[in-house]
């Protein structure tokens, strides 16, 4: 196996392939499970967003959204259970038979709360996938970690309403969210980030902070997945015991855990 700079295994063929079947097939056996576990919380949050900004129909972006995962779970109620057993059977299938099947599923089911989703990655595969499936109404293919957005990608990121991400941030770091936010010119969209606990979380919260965020962690830990083997276990471990973060009874035991990051502008009176 190979590791990348972090001492996780490295996935990356994983979210480049031109559609998600090798995403699940890898990620299956490893337990995947933070977008599931993301979901009530993203849910929570659309719903406060909704009554204290009276927006009906909010406008979400997804930070490293892949396939649309997170999309097709909130937008179309699908599940991780679902999407694993829907890719998992379809070996036989084209590309384009798989699409006409998932855009069957985003036809037959009501996006909730109408609901709009951006996408914002560096695979192209991946983006043209959940665009064509009907998963996410916008895909905006960037790395803003090195770029600023075009006048075209500025376009499609200003008028966002909440900015999400699970299993994201650690790539993705405080210059895509900076960069996002600009954007908006002087809105300040709320944000939701499940974030590894291996990564510190302090330079992003510093960033949104000077933008005139406050961010809350919620005081609970989520399963992203299984370590792919003890190597893994034992380089995550070192990185973490380096950083002072106390693995006990949690990534000692077999599992990647991830905290959650809600971000809101200082203002917001239901903060
Ligand atoms: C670990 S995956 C998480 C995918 C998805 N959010 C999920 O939970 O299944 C990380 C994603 O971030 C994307 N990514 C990595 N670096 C990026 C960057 N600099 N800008 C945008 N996307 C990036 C990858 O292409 C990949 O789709």
């Amino acid at each position: 196996m190979r590791f990348d700079a972090t001492g996780k295994v490295s996935l990356d063929h994983i979210y480049t392939a031109p559609d998600p079947r090798t995403y699940f097939e890898v990620l299956r056996p490893l337990g995947y499970c933070v977008p599931q576990q993301a979901k009530p919380y993203f849910e929570k949050i659309v719903k406060e967003y909704r009554e204290s900004e009276q927006v009906e129909a909010p406008r979400i972006l997804d930070i490293g959204c892949s396939y649309g995962i997170n999309a097709a779970l909130l937008k179309y109620d699908a599940t991780m259970d679902e999407l694993y057993a829907r890719y998992g059977d379809a070996a036989g299938m084209s590309r384009e038979e798989l699409l006409a099947r998932d855009r069957e599923l985003s036809r037959s089911r009501r996006p909730a709360h109408g609901l709009r989703f951006t996408g914002l990655d560096a695979s192209t595969g991946a983006l043209a996938y959940a665009r064509e499936a009907g998963f996410l109404d916008d895909t905006v293919h960037a790395d803003l970690e090195a770029d600023d957005p075009t006048p075209e990608q500025h376009a499609l990121l200003t008028g966002t309403d909440l900015v999400i991400s699970t299993g994201c941030i650690g790539y993705v770091t405080e210059r895509t969210l900076t960069r996002v936010v600009h954007a908006q010119g002087e809105r300040r969209p709320w944000m939701a980030h499940f974030v590894l606990r291996m990564f510190s979380f302090d330079p992003v919260e510093e960033a949104l902070d000077g933008l005139g965020y406050r961010t809350v962690r919620v005081d609970d830990v989520f399963k992203q997945r299984r370590f792919a083997d003890p190597q893994e276990q034992a380089l995550v471990l070192d990185r973490m015991a380096a950083a002072g973060v106390d693995a006990r009874g949690l990534e000692e035991e077999g599992w990647m855990y991830a905290q959650l990051y809600v971000s809101r502008p200082h203002q917001d009176p239901a903060r």
